[in-house]
């Protein structure tokens, strides 16, 4: 980074202080994950100059012998990671997917039944500061007390609101879906289905949960979480929806697509179809029981049951009376990093909720396994039952510095 450091030491500056505070801490915000630096070199390319609106073959401006390269690249290789049938790689993140989708196939004013967000749900799925919110009418259904989803109760729901959309998928859920179910009850109701998996893209296209891309009319997801890419996002659709959906995208809601994190993208699925891969995403999940377990021993409650994915929700005001901003922060100083969370029907504020979520794709990418996670368990509970010890806490750091050099990000 010469030109960056002589030109601009203040953005230079912070930018080595953040790579610092990555490679000194644990990450276990579970949304978060280190890119390859051959991605991060494909999103930094020449091609962030570049103009492409349209589609690989079909652009409106001229000089697309390598943007269509590209994008074409991605597309072929997403579709043989996911076996979809048609994919748009152009949305610019998560939440822009996900207007897209709802903008291809529905009015405004239809009804989608989706996650309630302290049940795990996403912004996204109808919480009502958001713009979908304003547009659509979304229904929320919620997790059992055994943090199951009750389909017979779906279903009773689903066909009293007949819904236009059934949205399955989750930030902060840790259960498998049942998808046949959701497909069923879609079917049965006349209900469009979609999934958003932006936070388990990465395991289902390292085989280490099952593919719900067969049962869902439509299917969201971002690129940077599980699935290692850059930031991003991406839509996978039955055919019937194609057309749909590339128009929804552009022109419909996004101008020119960010053909470097297209590029970024390419080189992110090619990472993801190697045999790797599949080894990185089943450790993910180990690393996550093991966690659990061990947090469980401490007497951590552990929402929904327990974890079949990369993430765990606690309830650390219920079971230690930390609250999640006071554990955020208290693991903060120890350098592991978290985030406060709400949980099912959270008594307490969004701002300050009862929970932390905490996740193990990161740590896992940088070759941590079972062991640390028990080692990261006991640090995680000795700094929330002694949160008011900086002298502790900064001792933490040190440990926790130190596990890091034994485990370098790339
Ligand atoms: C399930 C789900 N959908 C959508 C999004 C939004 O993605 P982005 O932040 O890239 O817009 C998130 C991000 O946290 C998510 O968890």
């Amino acid at each position: 980074m010469n030109h960056l450091k002589k030109q601009d030491p203040k953005i230079y500056q912070a930018i080595k202080n953040e790579e610092k505070r990555q490679r000194e801490g644990i990450e276990l915000i579970a949304s978060e994950n280190y890119a390859s630096p051959a991605v991060r070199e494909a999103l930094g390319s020449v091609f962030t100059n570049k103009y492409s609106e349209g589609y690989p073959g079909k652009r409106y401006y001229g000089g697309q012998e390598f943007t269509d390269v590209v994008e074409t690249l991605a597309i072929e290789r997403a579709k043989k990671l996911f076996k979809a049938e048609h994919i748009n790689v152009q949305p610019h993140s998560g939440a822009p997917a996900n207007m897209i989708a709802y903008n291809a196939v529905l009015k405004p004013g239809d009804k989608i039944l989706g996650m309630n967000l302290s049940h795990g749900g996403h912004l996204t799925h109808g919480y009502p500061a958001t713009f979908s919110a304003e547009i659509y009418n979304f229904i929320g259904y919620k997790t059992e007390a055994d943090g199951k989803i009750d389909y017979d109760k779906l279903e009773k729901l689903a066909m009293k609101e007949k819904p236009k959309l059934i949205l399955a998928g989750f930030s902060a859920y840790t259960r498998q879906l049942n998808y046949r179910k959701f497909s069923a009850i879609a079917k049965k109701t006349k209900a469009i289905s979609m999934i958003d998996i932006a936070h388990i893209a990465g395991l289902i296209a390292g085989k280490a949960i099952s593919n719900p891309i067969p049962y869902f009319d439509i299917v969201t997801t971002t690129t940077h979480k599980t699935l290692r890419g850059p930031r991003g996002g991406m839509i996978m659709c039955k055919e019937k929806y194609a057309k749909a959906i590339d128009k929804a995208s552009f022109p419909g809601f996004q101008g020119g697509p960010h053909m470097n994190n297209i590029a970024a993208k390419a080189v992110a699925f090619g990472e993801a179809l190697k045999p790797s891969f599949r080894k990185y995403a089943v450790q993910i999940i180990k690393n996550a029981k093991t966690l659990e377990k061990e947090l469980r021993k401490y007497g951590f409650k552990i929402m929904f049951g327990k974890t079949d994915n990369h993430m765990i929700l606690i309830d650390v005001f219920g079971s230690k009376g930390v609250a999640g901003k006071e554990a955020e922060t208290a693991l903060n100083k120890a350098g592991i990093t978290v985030n406060k969370n709400v949980i099912p029907d959270d008594p307490r504020s969004p701002i300050d909720p009862s929970g932390i979520r905490i996740g193990t794709p990161a740590a896992t990418t940088r070759g941590m396994k079972e062991r640390e996670m028990e080692i990261i368990a006991g640090w995680i509970n000795e700094a929330l039952e002694n949160r008011g010890d900086e002298k502790m806490l900064k001792r933490m750091r040190r440990e926790v510095k130190a596990l890091c050099k034994k485990f370098p990000i790339y």
